[in-house]
């Protein structure tokens, strides 16, 4: 189905992918570079602690792949790419994307959410203009997050209706990105479409975020840290169905349109983290009761948000998207993806992320330390 917006006809497109270093932006890349040599792809990430060149090391070579390691906040880089590369498509997936850490630093993620986003549009808006933006198009990367907390496990799922609402510095500058992609379509044209997804999980994700935190301390033996009462809800989605929303929206996406995108597959966090344990006795050979027992409640992540559901019904309904992983032969892929990837594991566990880990845990799990050990919230 082509709609009247549709990007294509456009073949041999140059795609511009920001973050591609990161979790999902490597994971979109390892798919869609290989699987569209028609298209050429370029990265630009200036490779954070998120971004990893090793997440990209199977198409590092490709024909169709380029990679410019730099800055979306700042004017002369991003100028100098649309330059020298001059993408007809930009799919925008760079940015701070932790919450724990936008609690502690706010300010970084003001700069490369909010700012970044401005002068990608500003610079997308200048290069496009004078070719009236016909088979241009600019897709932004969002979270559900922008919609804040649902209250009880009735409340509808979050529609592209639902009120913006966020809790976290993160959530507020995603929600700042949005409104500024949708003003840039309202106040100037530019063809834009927004996807906003629920928690990913998979390949390639730094170990700061539950999943592969849990999967990495389980292996190692160290304790498991679980915020508040374990009761807190995410509506999960494999990585790989996300990237072939975000492709489906790019290709043929109405322009203006936002999209939400959940895997409709909704845990309260213990459950995702004692199925890990679990998986990672059966993977290890270690007992599963060992690794039930690192677990530990610690302090709550202030303003946290209780429940997260994402009604994706019109991307069902209008492209044809629906999730193909389910949740338990995602978690096995990812942990076997973890313990085949030493070296990769072994880089994202730099000085960086043991100082995160002191930052962030080692006054909780001290506390929790203090308490009588208990694994049921
Ligand atoms: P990530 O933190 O793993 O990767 C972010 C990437 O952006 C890294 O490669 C980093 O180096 C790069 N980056 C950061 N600041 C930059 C800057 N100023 N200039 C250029 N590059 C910069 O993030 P992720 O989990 O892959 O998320 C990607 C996008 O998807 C984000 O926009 C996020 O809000 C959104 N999203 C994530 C999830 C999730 O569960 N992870 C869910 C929904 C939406
Ligand atoms: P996270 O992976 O940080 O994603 P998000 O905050 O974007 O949803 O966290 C997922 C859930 O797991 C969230 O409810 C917070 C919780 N959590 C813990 O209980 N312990 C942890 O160490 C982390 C990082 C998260």
């Amino acid at each position: 189905m082509r709609g009247r917006d549709a990007l294509y006809p456009r073949e041999n497109m140059k795609i511009l992918v920001t973050g591609g270093a990161g979790f999902i932006g490597s994971n979109f890349l390892q798919i869609m570079v290989p699987r569209h040599p028609e298209h050429s792809f370029v990265c630009l990430d200036r490779l954070t602690y998120a971004g990893n060149p090793l997440s990209l090391e199977e198409i590092r070579d490709a024909r169709n792949f380029a990679f410019e390691t730099g800055d979306v906040a700042d004017p002369a880089t991003v100028t100098s790419v649309f330059e020298r590369h001059r993408p007809e498509a930009v799919v925008h997936f760079a940015a701070e994307s932790h919450v724990d850490r936008s609690i502690h630093d706010p300010a970084e993620f003001v700069r490369t959410n909010v700012l970044g986003t401005l002068q990608l549009l500003s610079a997308a808006r200048a290069s496009w203009a004078p070719l009236g933006g016909e088979f241009r198009r600019f897709h932004h990367v969002s979270t559900d997050e922008v919609y804040g907390s649902l209250h009880d496990e009735g409340q509808p799922a979050f529609t592209e209706e639902t009120r913006y609402d966020p809790s976290s510095p993160y959530a507020a500058s995603k929600a700042g990105s949005d409104h500024l992609v949708r003003a840039f379509h309202r106040t100037y044209g530019l063809p834009v479409t927004i996807t906003n997804c629920s928690n990913n999980y998979g390949p390639r994700q730094a170990p700061e975020k539950l999943i592969p935190l849990t999967m990495l301390r389980a292996v190692d033996g160290h304790e498991l840290p679980v915020y508040g009462t374990g009761t807190n809800r995410r509506d999960w989605l494999f990585v790989d169905d996300h990237c072939e929303a975000v492709w489906m929206v790019l290709e043929r996406g109405a322009v203006g349109r936002t999209y939400n995108v959940g895997g409709g597959d909704e845990r309260a966090n213990i459950d995702v983290v004692r199925s890990i344990c679990v998986l990672v006795a059966e993977e290890t050979g270690k007992a599963a009761a060992d690794v039930l027992a690192l677990i530990r409640f610690v302090e709550d992540r202030p303003g946290h948000d209780w429940r997260y559901a994402v009604e994706s019904s019109s991307i069902r309904r209008e492209l044809g998207w629906t999730p193909k992983s389910g949740m338990e032969g995602g978690l096995r892929r990812t942990l076997r993806w973890y313990l085949s990837h030493p070296k990769w594991v072994e880089s994202m566990r730099s000085g960086e992320h043991r100082q995160w880990l002191e930052k962030n845990y080692d006054r909780r799990l001290r506390a929790a330390a203090d308490k009588p050990t208990r694994t049921d919230p």
